[in-house]
């Protein structure tokens, strides 16, 4: 509650009218105008969700001035550094880091849930072996309701929780068999007494001609680029995935329209066009075509942007970028390829563009694709595929910020409204008069 009001008024002579003023824990208040249509008449108008708070959330904050991301109230380089993505998938669905019980309670159940459906290889038979990895992955999670038909009921939350389980678990399933498929090569059934990210990249590059040896530090920078994408707050297909959900269809159909969403290169689709990007600059000469890309990209006529750059939240560095680009050198000196062109080309970019006035006035910083792409491509990761990585890391975010929206006793159905702007009514006319 609050005691704190703001005052609209209006200068056509309408009576003014006053919200109450609601504070979270950090970050802005917000105006609570959901009164606004009934004591006015009026909607608010605000294309993009600008300046709109469409949720009371506790789980990923935001500073994007700071350039700071916490889960849960941990930094994100507190969690890098000191914990695992199961730790932190934990962390995001129940509120809390797991305790030594918890923890291992939770690997067996994930651990126990990494296999997918045996039919689900024939579903994934349908498509165009060239298909993109995220058209198949969006169609792979949305199979899942047909194939776990006991865990689709959003209104049960035990059945949310086994939902929730089955699709963390089997999401790196999924994403490998996309790829083997894509390759012509046998899939790799998950090993349980792998860890997350080594079974994932076993599943991805063993054959059963060669087992996969885990390095760690590749496998260390997979489990980062996990932690790293797992949550972000009300991005586009987080709230994608709310509003999907808000209709009460089932958890699978919703986190399969996060998939869908993610996919576009304004959002997670990013690392995918930032490495092309680099490919480009890298075939038209490299370092010395710099300044010309980026007057490219500086010029109002043309549709060329600096992918890995900008960000609707962040006006400062992005904090994941920062450690994404220290994992990128570990990555590269592991591999013995710290000479690496495109990392080479990468930093030049970024410093040529963080000195352009350009890009200073416009807050415009590298964001985490900028170097997550270039440190997939080192461990073996096909660039198509770098979207679903994404995916899967990001699936434990939406299905949180999901579970959170159905607890929550406010929580409607959403609707947003507009200001229309075609035709007034009009009656149809016989064709020869049209
Ligand atoms: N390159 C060049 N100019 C840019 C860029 C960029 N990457 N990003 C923004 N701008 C300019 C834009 O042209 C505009 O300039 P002006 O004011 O002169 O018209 C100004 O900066 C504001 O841009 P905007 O498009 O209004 O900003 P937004 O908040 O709507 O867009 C964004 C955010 C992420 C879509 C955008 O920065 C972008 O397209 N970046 C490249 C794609 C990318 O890297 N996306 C990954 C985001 S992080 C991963 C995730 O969480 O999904």
């Amino acid at each position: 509650m609050t005691d704190r009001t703001a005052t609209l008024s209006f200068s056509d002579g309408s009576p003014s009218v006053s919200f109450p003023v609601l504070s979270g824990t950090i970050g802005p208040d917000v105006i609570d105008i959901r009164s606004l249509y009934g004591k006015t008449g009026k909607f608010t108008y605000d294309p993009g969700f600008m300046s709109t708070a469409a949720c009371r959330s506790a789980i990923t904050y935001i500073d994007g001035d700071k350039g700071e991301l916490l889960y849960r109230g941990y930094a994100i380089e507190d969690l890098a550094r000191h914990c695992d993505f199961l730790d932190v998938c934990h962390l995001l669905l129940y509120g809390e880091l797991p305790d030594a019980a918890q923890r291992a309670d939770f690997d067996q159940r994930v651990t126990r849930h990494t296999m997918v459906n045996e039919q689900m290889q024939f579903f994934l038979r349908g498509f165009r072996r060239d298909a993109h990895p995220m058209a198949v992955m969006t169609g792979l999670v949305g199979a899942m309701s047909a194939f776990y038909p006991d865990s689709i009921n959003l209104h049960d939350a035990h059945q949310r929780d086994i939902s929730a389980i089955r699709l963390i678990a089997k999401m790196p399933t999924l994403v490998a068999m996309a790829y083997k498929y894509s390759v012509g090569q046998p899939y790799m059934y998950p090993r349980n007494e792998l860890a997350y990210a080594a079974n994932f990249m076993r599943m991805m590059f063993a054959t059963p001609c060669e087992d996969y040896k885990v390095n760690d530090v590749l496998v260390r920078a997979m489990d980062r680029i996990f932690i790293l994408h797992a949550d972000h707050e009300q991005n586009a297909s987080t709230s994608t995935v709310r509003l999907c959900a808000s209709s009460g269809t089932n958890p699978f159909a919703a986190i399969a329209a996060g998939v869908a969403c993610l996919w576009g290169p304004a959002h997670g689709g990013a690392n995918e066009a930032c490495l092309n990007m680099l490919y480009d600059i890298q075939a038209q000469g490299g370092v010395a075509r710099i300044g010309e890309f980026i007057e490219k990209v500086k010029d109002k006529n043309s549709t060329v942007r600096l992918m890995g750059f900008g960000h609707r939240v962040y006006k400062n560095y992005d904090p994941r970028a920062k450690l994404m680009r220290e994992t990128c050198h570990e990555v590269l000196s592991e591999l013995g390829l710290h000479d690496d062109p495109l990392f080479k080309l990468a930093m030049a970019l970024e410093k040529i563009a963080l000195e352009d006035d350009y890009f200073v006035s416009r807050k415009l910083y590298p964001n985490v694709d900028y170097y997550s792409g270039i440190v997939q491509k080192a461990i073996g990761i096909p660039v198509p595929l770098f979207t679903a990585i994404f995916a899967l890391a990001r699936t434990v975010g939406w299905i949180a910020q999901l579970n959170e929206m159905i607890a929550d006793p406010e929580y409607k159905i959403g609707r947003p409204r507009q200001l229309f702007v075609g035709a007034t009514p009009r009656t149809v006319k016989p064709i020869a008069q049209r």
